[in-house]
């Protein structure tokens, strides 16, 4: 992961707490999920406040109606996409973790959203066939954020459930410029290389990748629309 101890951190934080505090609230029930998650255990890998702002502005310029999100986690960053949702928009979110999957269920249900979201507990590589084989797709809006080993599995399974028009989001994929070295030891920088080395010569995609500062540290996200 980026590194939350960065000396800039906090400087970094207060700005990000300055600039959320002029956007949309974080309600009630994303406050409890964002807590549950920490008491809970769960890795801090929720969005911050401002990128749940962000995935909510984007979600009401795109109207998906339907997204697929790999990586469930504790559900914060699916409450902030599905309250965006247009009437009938419906997630599907996929999650490995039981825990994390269990602890995801009641934040959605608290949040009300639960009815417009389908959360599938598994290995993403097991369920995308699935979802494939039901007809569900083709999905408007793809938001990776799961494991960074499978990234580039995940940008290939993005293009074939989308179709021309289709937004795909990777979250994580700069880890303080730490991807710029291909010597990097760490398995998850590694894995996101991967994904970037076919994601160049990808002619089905057009694609933008943009290094953030803040809370969560540096990091960045691709930001990529599938060609007709
Ligand atoms: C990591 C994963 C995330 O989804 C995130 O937002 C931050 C870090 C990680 O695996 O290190
Ligand atoms: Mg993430």
């Amino acid at each position: 992961m980026s590194d939350l101890n960065h000396p800039e951190i906090k400087h970094w934080t207060a700005v990000d707490n300055f600039l959320a505090a002029l956007c949309g609230d974080e309600d009630t029930a994303l406050k409890a999920a964002r807590q549950d998650n920490e008491a809970a255990g769960l890795p801090p890998f929720d969005l911050s406040v401002a990128q749940g702002q962000f995935i909510h502005v984007l979600v009401k310029i795109l109207q998906p109606k339907r997204i697929l999100e790999l990586g469930t986690l504790g559900a914060y960053s699916t409450i902030w996409m599905a309250r965006a949702l247009p009437a009938g928009g419906r997630i599907i979110t996929l999650e490995f973790n039981p825990h994390h999957a269990a602890i995801a269920q009641k934040n959605l249900e608290r949040a009300g959203v639960a009815d417009r979201v389908d959360l599938r507990l598994g290995a993403a590589l097991d369920t995308l066939p699935i979802l494939e084989s039901e007809g569900v797709s083709p999905f408007d809006l793809v938001f990776i954020d799961a494991d960074k080993g499978n990234y580039r599995s995940y940008l290939q399974w993005a293009i074939r459930l989308g179709r021309p028009g289709t937004a795909i989001i990777a979250d994580n994929v700069v880890r303080d410029g730490v991807v710029m070295n291909p010597a990097s030891p760490d398995p998850d920088v590694q894995g996101i290389r991967r994904m970037f080395e076919i994601m160049k010569d990808e002619p089905r995609l057009s694609t933008s990748i943009l290094q953030t500062v803040g809370s969560k540290g540096h990091d960045g996200f691709v930001l990529a629309v599938v060609l007709g």
